[in-house]
């Protein structure tokens, strides 16, 4: 069957066509990054699971291969669920994953294992029967919540980890095992942490990073100094992710979230917007973290069936510890800049309000766009209504077209020419008690003319003083269907996905804007019309 290419990406990963969900096993090995994620060969609605499987040589350029793990097994007959890649020293990978059992979807731990680990593309999969399921729920959980286990790391007491998502009541659960030979796995007394009324962890990621700088660091740092560690679970309830920035006590093997951001529903987030169940991993050749992400459709299950494919993978982002220490920041893979082409750009140009000007001379339906706005003062900053807890709400209330004092000044992306139609992506400044609140929002409401879709406000809130640097910059990459943003050098993140049916192909245009009543100067702008990547 052919599929529909009007909203189809040019440069975030996407398979031939067909479902996907969750990336998986995400590693480099021997000279090549594998990206498996949750697939169904059948279809563009989720069903029949399958670890779908992709390589590349630079995190851009795909090829598509066979399925890696399809259900083969009794233990894995209704679904191979999401899971992780561990590459063993001297050994080389294993990937642990999820079997479905039953049509209650009860869960069990697997293993799978390169038939021939020195051939580099990892093609053929093992399951050994001897050893699988390698890892049970005991009588005392429910197992069908009990998923997605973590790639494992080595303690200094000679035992192998692995983290495994669950709940118990509505607490969400992250389940700690230990292996000495990776093969038989015993459950620590205690969860390595839990958080009342979170509901289902899915998809834990727990990792170390560093105090200083943005290289990133294998597990093998789990318990080095000068680190900090980073807990991610993703909510089933609404579907979105948080983190914490914590300590890993190794000797109690618990993990203690700083107090600096909430250890809930309110927690940071790595994208306030379309990105859920990803995974990290570390790359060797470039000493980096790098987090991969799900974007599903916003769009209704009929067109994603007619267009026959469903889901994106976010651009892969390197990650590191923010110099406050208090949050992360995140930066697409600088090897995405490869694929910019033709360039223009902007300087020190003046909005006054009600301003906007058309970035010109680039493919704006695929694209790539830096820009620094700055502003003489903030006295005219909206004061901020301590009752506003809630940064989406906020942002579906005040739009970009609503007057404000600071801001709303940003894009227009996606936009049509006489603007029936645009992705807004922009920032507003408010005075709050003692500092200033920045908000970013990526504003779907009118994306498109098409009255079925699901247009949310995305929004979260910029952690940055604007003290003696009245600037904001941001940073969005435009994908046909996709608008992925990154605010003040990856503070604020938010990817919207959006169908818009005149701001289409050539048809497509960008703008910047200003509706404050302070002047705004785009001090610099720089925009790229972007290549199409390989993805076959
Ligand atoms: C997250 C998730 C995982 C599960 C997989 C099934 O999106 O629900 O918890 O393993 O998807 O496809």
């Amino acid at each position: 069957p052919s599929v529909n290419k009007l909203h189809r990406t040019g440069f975030h990963f996407q398979p031939n066509r067909n479902w996907i969900n969750d990336p998986n096993g995400p590693m480099y090995y021997r000279g090549i990054y594998h990206l498996f994620y949750q697939y169904n060969p059948k279809g563009a609605v989720w069903g029949n699971i399958v670890w779908g499987h992709s390589v590349s040589k630079d995190l851009i350029n795909w090829k598509e291969l066979e399925p890696a793990l399809f259900p083969s097994k009794p233990f894995d007959k209704y679904g191979c669920w999401s899971g992780s890649a561990t590459i063993l020293p001297g050994k080389g990978p294993v990937i642990l994953y999820t079997g479905v059992v039953d049509k209650q979807s009860n869960e069990v731990q697997c293993i799978a294992i390169p038939a021939n680990a020195s051939v580099p593309l990892l093609t053929n999969w093992g399951k050994p029967d001897r050893l699988n399921p390698i890892l049970t729920a005991d009588h005392r959980m429910n197992g069908s919540v009990f998923r997605d286990p973590t790639t494992a790391w080595f303690g200094k007491d000679g035992h192998w980890r692995i983290l495994i998502g669950g709940k118990t009541g509505d607490t969400g659960v992250a389940y700690l095992y230990r292996s000495k030979n990776f093969l038989k796995w015993i459950r620590a007394k205690h969860p390595i942490h839990s958080a009342k009324r979170t509901g289902m962890w899915e998809c834990p990621d727990f990792y170390p990073v560093s105090l200083e700088g943005k290289n990133g660091l294998d597990l093998s740092m789990m318990m080095g100094n000068n680190v900090k560690h980073v807990l991610k679970n993703s909510l089933d309830i609404t579907r979105y992710e948080y983190y914490t920035i914590g300590t890993y006590l190794q000797n109690q093997d618990k993990y203690i979230p700083d107090k600096t951001s909430e250890d809930g529903w309110g927690g940071l987030r790595y994208d306030y917007g379309n990105f859920y169940a990803s995974k990290s991993f570390f790359d060797p050749t470039k000493n980096r973290r790098i987090i991969w992400g799900w974007a599903n459709e916003s769009d209704t299950k009929e067109d994603d069936v007619k267009k026959g494919w469903a889901g994106i993978q976010a651009i892969p982002r390197t990650v590191w510890l923010d110099s406050s220490r208090r949050q992360l920041r995140q930066w697409p893979v600088e090897e995405l800049n490869r694929l910019r082409g033709k360039q223009v750009e902007m300087k020190n140009r003046k909005l006054k309000k009600g301003g906007y000007l058309e970035v010109k001379g680039i493919t704006a339906s695929q694209a790539d766009v830096e820009v620094t706005f700055s502003f003489s003062s903030l006295d005219k900053a909206e004061a901020f209504d301590p009752n506003w807890e809630n940064a989406e709400d906020l942002c579906a209330q005040k739009g970009s077209k609503v007057r404000g004092g600071v801001g709303p000044f940003g894009l227009l992306t996606l936009a049509s020419k006489k603007l029936e139609e645009y992705t807004s992506v922009f920032f507003r400044v408010f005075k709050a008690a003692n500092k200033h609140k920045i908000l970013m929002c990526s504003d779907a409401k009118s994306s498109s003319l098409n009255r079925e879709l699901y247009k949310p406000s995305f929004a979260g809130f910029v952690n940055v003083d604007l003290g003696n640097n009245k600037k904001l910059s941001l940073r969005s990459l435009i994908d046909h269907s996709v608008v992925e943003s990154f605010g003040v050098g990856g503070k604020t993140n938010i990817l919207s996905r959006v169908y818009p049916t005149l701001a289409l192909k050539e048809k497509a245009h960008l703008f910047v804007f200003n509706n404050g009543t302070e002047h705004i100067t785009v001090e610099n702008l720089k925009a790229w019309s972007m290549k199409t990547a390989s993805r076959n």
